[in-house]
């Protein structure tokens, strides 16, 4: 079955065809980050104008990559929550006229678990439950994945999402935007001990997260050494407070992830959104996981950043469940997991 995927939930215009969920044919993404560069963030009324621009354009590419023509698409997915909520409908308002021109079905997808799904696509023998930690700039998430895509969720952020304090301090250090990558490369050159910065909740006893109090300690760190001069004077390296910052936050996720997989004997974790592309993250999840002989699972990068395909791929799944949509299909800028999966 071949399917087309859309995702517009964010800054990226996303379209892919995939055949019977794993198959990816194409995978097309438009990324608008030198538009939103010079504000240090996403500005949603331009990712909509952009997502508009774009979006035609990037389907008919998704197709010409995958060698197809509508007459072989059997179906149009689409993100239609969580995200924002002008980018959100510029994809739905897209795949609705797809699926009404070509008479096709339509169904809408929830982007989170575009994410969970991700895994399952490129690791043939992942198991079930499994433990899913979900890191991305909107969202932080730890789920337990049962078969037939059930969800409990453990956890979520109280307040910012992982990837969105990555993007916050690269701002604070003037690094530029998105700062997930800059930071992880500037931490490999340097000394992760160096500045002791909060682990938030470390200790709470749950699967609760909270990533404010660490940013806001980087912030009052930073403005403090340059009002010292210590920066300056080479005293305190950026790549200093870039490795402890990221520390203090992939502690956090690591040891609530692997506490998860211990307490309940789930021995699969997987791994997904941007900052499951971090190096570190990836390299401590698999070293704690192996000490409780865990098993850690993450898709290539390609898999892990916002795309079509895991919508195309989770929509193959949902398919075959029944799911089928009416053009009347909304978006909504909230969607928890939890709406996919009444069973927990
Ligand atoms: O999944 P994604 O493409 O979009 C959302 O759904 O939010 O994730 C983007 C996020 C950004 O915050 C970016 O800074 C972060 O992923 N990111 C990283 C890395 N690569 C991307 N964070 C940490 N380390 C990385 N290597
Ligand atoms: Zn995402």
């Amino acid at each position: 079955m071949k399917i087309l995927g859309i995702d517009t939930s964010c800054d990226e215009t996303a379209a892919a065809i995939v055949v019977d969920g794993r198959d990816v044919q194409s995978n097309i993404v438009a990324s608008q980050i030198k538009a939103h560069e010079e504000y240090g963030g996403i500005v949603p009324e331009l990712a909509s104008r952009k997502h508009i621009e774009a979006i035609n354009y990037i389907v008919n590419r998704a197709l010409a990559e995958a060698d197809t023509t509508f007459d072989d698409i059997d179906a149009v997915a689409v993100t239609n929550r969580p995200g924002l909520i002008g980018a959100l409908l510029i994809g739905v308002a897209a795949a609705k006229s797809l699926a009404y021109c070509h008479n096709l079905p339509l169904l809408g997808i929830n982007h989170i678990e575009g994410h969970i799904y991700a895994n399952y696509m490129v690791h043939e023998n992942l198991t079930f439950p499994h433990i899913c930690l979900t890191v991305s700039g909107g969202h932080t998430l730890l789920v337990e994945v049962h078969e037939g895509w059930k969800y409990k969720v453990l956890g979520t952020t109280q307040d910012d999402a992982a990837g969105e304090v990555y993007d916050k301090v690269a701002k604070y250090l003037g690094l530029g935007f998105p700062g997930g990558k800059i930071i992880d490369d500037l931490a490999t050159k340097g000394n992760p001990a160096a500045i002791d910065f909060p682990r938030p909740m470390l200790r709470s006893g749950d699967y609760q997260f909270s990533f404010s109090g660490v940013k806001t300690s980087v912030r009052y760190f930073v403005e403090k050494a340059e009002r010292a001069g210590t920066i300056d004077s080479g005293e305190v390296t950026i790549e200093d407070i870039a490795a402890s910052f990221q520390a203090a936050v992939v502690d956090v996720l690591v040891a609530k992830t692997v506490q998860a997989a211990k307490t309940t004997g789930c021995h699969t974790i997987t791994l997904t959104g941007g900052v499951a592309a971090n190096s570190k993250l990836r390299s401590s999840l698999k070293e704690a996981a192996q000490k409780i002989g865990a098993e850690v699972y993450y898709p290539p990068f390609s898999l892990c950043t916002d795309n079509g395909a895991m919508i195309a791929g989770i929509a193959y799944e949902k398919y075959q469940q029944g799911q089928r949509d009416e053009l009347s299909l909304n978006a909504a800028a909230n969607g928890s997991i939890v709406d996919v999966s009444d069973i927990f």
